[in-house]
């Protein structure tokens, strides 16, 4: 059977991106017909920033089995959930960059109908999660997918007192590295499965397929 492939595309520079990513992996894999794709967007660091900055260095180390992503992942995936770390109330460079090299999917409707969820990490509380997410869904949505957030039925949206959002899973990190709590690691988990249990309902069956 072909299972549902959910890609989770993300960039992280200290690590709190990637743990989010690793979440919502679990979540996906609550849903036996479908398997998470983890992948990370290229990055545009100078050599000399990664060799300096020692949690940079130690990001690296904690993703290096992770493959880099290309175009033929995301023409590929069922679904979608999109994550970057926020850079003044916004998407990194490193994950806008990527999105403004899909020009030839949005060509092919590559992306259409396709379900997407978002997720996000800040240094501080009011910091931009929530202009963040927003506004990643913006090329999502040029691209014809159906954005899917995360309902107030998961309690632990009406009771984090870090991160968490309706418009997609998010992490209160501080300066540096710092794990995510309870109640965002729950978030994520419900944002994973609620993304492939939708791709799964809109994926062709198997069992429809003429062969
Ligand atoms: C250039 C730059 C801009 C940033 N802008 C913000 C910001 O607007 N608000 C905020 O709370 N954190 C900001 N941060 C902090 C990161 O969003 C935060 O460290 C995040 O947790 C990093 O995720 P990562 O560990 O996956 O790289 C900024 C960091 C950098 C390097």
């Amino acid at each position: 059977m072909n299972k549902t492939r959910i890609l989770i595309l993300y960039y992280s520079m200290y690590g709190n991106t990637f743990q989010m990513a690793q979440s919502l992996a679990e979540g996906i894999s609550e849903i036996p017909e479908a398997e998470a794709q983890l992948r990370q967007v290229p990055d545009l660091l100078p050599e000399k920033i990664i060799l300096e900055n020692e949690g940079v260095r130690k990001a690296k180390e904690m993703q290096k089995d992770v493959p880099v992503a290309t175009l033929d992942d995301l023409r590929n995936c069922d679904g979608l959930i999109l994550g970057a770390p926020t850079r003044y109330g916004n998407m990194c460079g490193q994950m806008r960059n990527f999105l403004d090299q899909t020009g030839s999917l949005w060509q092919e409707g590559a992306l259409v109908g396709k379900p997407a969820g978002l997720f996000t990490s800040t240094a501080t509380m009011h910091g931009g999660q929530e202009t963040t997410l927003i506004s990643m869904s913006f090329t999502l949505l040029h691209h014809g997918m159906l954005i899917v957030g995360v309902p107030y039925t998961t309690p632990e949206l009406i009771s984090t007192t870090t991160g968490g959002t309706p418009y997609g899973a998010s992490h209160v990190a501080g300066m540096g590295l710092a794990p995510l709590s309870a109640a965002e690691k729950e978030i994520c988990r419900v944002l994973g499965k609620r993304v492939a249990e939708i791709a799964r309902k809109l994926s062709p069956s198997p069992s429809s397929s003429p062969l």
